[in-house]
């Protein structure tokens, strides 16, 4: 169940350009699980057709025409009421005015004086519009009432010019709208630090010593602690893949790194989450120059990483609870039981990296969780975005208990 599951959002489209990439957004909610209301403004209509969300979503698309119909006075009322969340995107200039001082001359602008939920708006304008004094005011106006904003962006506009008034591209606006239904979740107010990807260890200036965690586990553990209202700070290495909306980044590359980022941001969290593969050894020296194959084949001498965990384990910023994470190609859980003990963790997830549909590089994960109280709890075969919620949702057991 992701956050956005069984959710009911009304999203509004206006009159710009951006209105063809509300239909991409319109498309990703859905699938996502989601009831999506559409509400065109006249001029989004004049760029994308209802026909386009109605195909998109499964659910009538609204239009100005129904402002004139029968049920309109229930209409604009029903549809803000019973949302989770209103999203405009593209947000023109113009609607963004009548938000802020209250006008209500469509059924988009109705139903947004008339929604109870909260609203997020992803602006699209030029430069000089967003950057018009007035715009700036009705933005002040409406962030101190409570709204949320994203973006917009800088780039390329449709005009050909370039600076900020771009809007936000889909996938980052969706992120956007699950930290607003994240807000008041079941780890809000708390701190949740998390750690991804594989260290690198380097061997000289070009080259390192690394493994073949992709980090995906650990970044579906960021957006669903993200999910859950967590303040999150995700400790990542390279990985190349795009991190949760609302998470704070902290790059590192080598074990060194990461235990200096997890010690000092471990400080008043609730929660580690060490999802890293982190190098068991690394080479004792790095060569200052790049290694020469005429040199002959370089011996490499290996000295042992810092163990981060066990670091953890022994110091003043240990959070209240500690999860880690065992792969292994062999005795999984005798393997993630002697961990769980020897690095007083709070819960492992075992995953036994042997199977072609778990462990790295793989979409899917089969975990094992045991509890430092001698619980385990065998999960069937999972994306790794369930896997992350069911291991957040049991971090929020865990945290609940006194
Ligand atoms: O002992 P092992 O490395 O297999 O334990 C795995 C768990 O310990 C993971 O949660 C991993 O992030 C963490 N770890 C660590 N420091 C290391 C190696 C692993 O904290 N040097």
């Amino acid at each position: 169940m992701s956050i956005l599951s069984d959710k009911h959002l009304l999203l509004g489209v206006t009159g710009s350009i951006a209105a063809y990439k509300a239909a991409d957004l319109a498309s990703s909610l859905t699938q996502a699980g989601a009831q999506v209301d559409v509400i065109l403004t006249p001029a989004a209509e004049k760029f994308v057709p209802p026909l386009t969300f109605q195909s998109l979503t499964g659910r009538r698309a609204f239009t100005e025409t129904e402002l004139w119909g029968g049920e309109a006075h229930i209409l604009h009322v029903g549809l803000g009421h019973s949302a989770n969340l209103m999203v405009i995107a593209p947000c023109t200039a113009n609607t963004l005015a009548k938000l802020a001082h209250g006008i209500a001359d469509n059924l988009l602008a109705i139903t947004g004086l008339a929604a109870r939920c909260p609203i997020l708006l992803a602006p699209a304008m030029d430069v000089g519009m967003y950057e018009h004094p007035a715009t700036q005011e009705n933005v002040r106006i409406l962030t101190q009432r409570g709204v949320v904003f994203a973006g917009p962006g800088e780039g390329r506009m449709a005009s050909g010019l370039e600076g900020r008034g771009r809007m936000l591209e889909p996938a980052e606006i969706l992120g956007h709208i699950r930290v607003a239904l994240g807000r008041g979740g079941p780890l809000s107010g708390r701190k949740v630090v998390v750690t991804a990807g594989g260290t690198q260890e380097p061997l000289d200036p070009v080259r390192v010593l690394t493994n073949r965690s992709s980090g995906r586990q650990g970044y579906a553990l960021a957006q669903a602690a993200v999910d859950a209202g967590a303040a999150v700070t995700l400790i990542h290495t390279p990985t190349g893949l795009t991190p949760p909306v609302g998470a704070r980044l902290v790059a590192v590359r080598t074990a060194e790194e990461m235990l200096g980022a997890v010690l000092s941001e471990s400080d008043g969290a609730a929660a580690l989450l060490m999802a890293a593969a982190v190098a068991d050894f690394r080479p004792k020296r790095a060569a200052p120059d790049k290694l020469k194959k005429g040199a002959g084949i370089p011996q490499l001498e290996l000295q042992a990483a810092p163990d981060i965990l066990a670091a953890l384990a022994g110091s003043r910023s240990r959070p209240r609870c500690v999860v880690g994470f065992a792969a292994e190609s062999r005795d999984l859980i005798a393997n993630a039981a002697s961990k769980l003990a020897a690095k007083k963790l709070d819960m492992i997830a075992a995953n036994d990296i042997t199977a072609p549909d778990a462990g790295f590089e793989a979409d899917t994960n089969r975990v094992t969780l045991l509890y430092a109280d001698g619980r385990q709890e065998a999960l069937p075969l999972m994306s790794k975005s369930e896997v992350a919620e069911t291991i957040v949702a049991k971090l929020g057991m865990l945290l609940e208990t006194p």
